[in-house]
């Protein structure tokens, strides 16, 4: 049968508020948070207490599906075609961490590795954002994205961009090399060679960055190094607002879900959106593998 994707969107966001509670409620542990990789890749209890809570529930509502989720990814068992619930129990754990009211829980429903259901929730801001493909994005259930509507600006060049880059966890070897340089192209002065974009912002989760851009606050948002449950729910949420996800490296204008090199951009009117991708392209540094 096919998935009522109303019922899912809506049964995702009863999930995402009592997420919520646990994370507005818990006492995170600043000074010694489990480490995954690094200083810079964390856990808590609370990741596995959420996404232990999201899992139960939806296996017992939808014992048909496939649940994908951070916290238990096994490398042996990739995303399939099968309809799969995506799952990141709190995007953001550095912020939550470090109490910086920027992290959030972001659930994805994908059929046939294309994001269909997104919902993302800040818990310490209360905005909701939501979208199911076909139908719209929102904030708040009421709000629809982007915020300015038809009033958006074109996109004009990376000289007038807001964009959203993230350091990441992986601080090593060539993609580190090609993210710095990057980002050190892309601020630089034109007459040095730059893009002179505006500014940077970082988020410190993707999917806040992702639905940033789907809201039209940011203009892009590049990232290599982030995974499936961090853009699957800002996806649908992205593309149902007008906006567009492609490739992290140069030519890919249809990227995969777990691909893992991500360059989102925002909904525009006119051609903007293609012009300034390439643009962004031509900056990248390097390839990121
Ligand atoms: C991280 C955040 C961060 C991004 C990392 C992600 P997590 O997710 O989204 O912004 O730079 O690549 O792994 O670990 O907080 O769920």
């Amino acid at each position: 049968t096919e998935p009522n994707l109303n019922e899912i969107h809506d049964f995702l966001v009863s999930l995402a508020f009592k997420a919520g509670e646990i994370i507005n409620n818990a006492l995170p542990d600043t000074s010694g948070p489990g480490s995954k990789k690094n200083s810079a890749d964390l856990v808590t209890q609370y990741d596995r207490a959420v996404e232990n809570m999201i899992s139960t529930s939806l296996k017992e509502k939808y014992p048909d599906y496939a649940f994908h989720g951070e916290e238990t990814y096994d490398p042996a068992r990739p995303l399939t075609d099968a309809p799969t619930f995506i799952v990141d129990p709190i995007d953001g754990t550095v912020n939550f961490v470090h109490g910086f009211p920027c992290a959030c829980v972001s659930l994805g429903f994908a059929v046939n590795r294309i994001p269909t259901v997104g919902v993302v929730y800040n818990p310490s801001t209360k905005a909701l954002y939501s979208a199911i493909k076909g139908q719209g994005a929102f904030l708040n259930h009421e709000t629809r994205l982007p915020l300015k509507g038809d009033h958006v600006e074109p996109l004009s060049g990376l000289s007038n961009a807001l964009i959203s880059i993230e350091w990441g966890s992986d601080r090593r070897g060539s993609n580190w090399e090609t993210k710095v340089r990057t980002f050190e192209k892309l601020g630089q002065a034109k007459e040095d060679g730059g893009a002179m974009v505006r500014s940077f912002r970082s988020m410190g989760s993707a999917a806040l960055n992702i639905c940033a851009v789907a809201e039209g606050t940011l203009d892009l948002y590049w990232e290599g190094g982030c995974w499936e449950w961090d853009v699957c729910a800002g996806w649908v949420i992205l593309s149902e607002a007008g906006g567009i996800m492609v490739d992290g490296n140069p030519g890919g204008w249809e990227t995969s879900l777990d691909g893992r090199k991500y360059l989102a951009v925002r909904g525009a009117p006119s051609a903007g959106q293609k012009g300034i991708v390439e643009e962004f392209w031509s900056y990248i540094q390097g390839t990121l593998t």
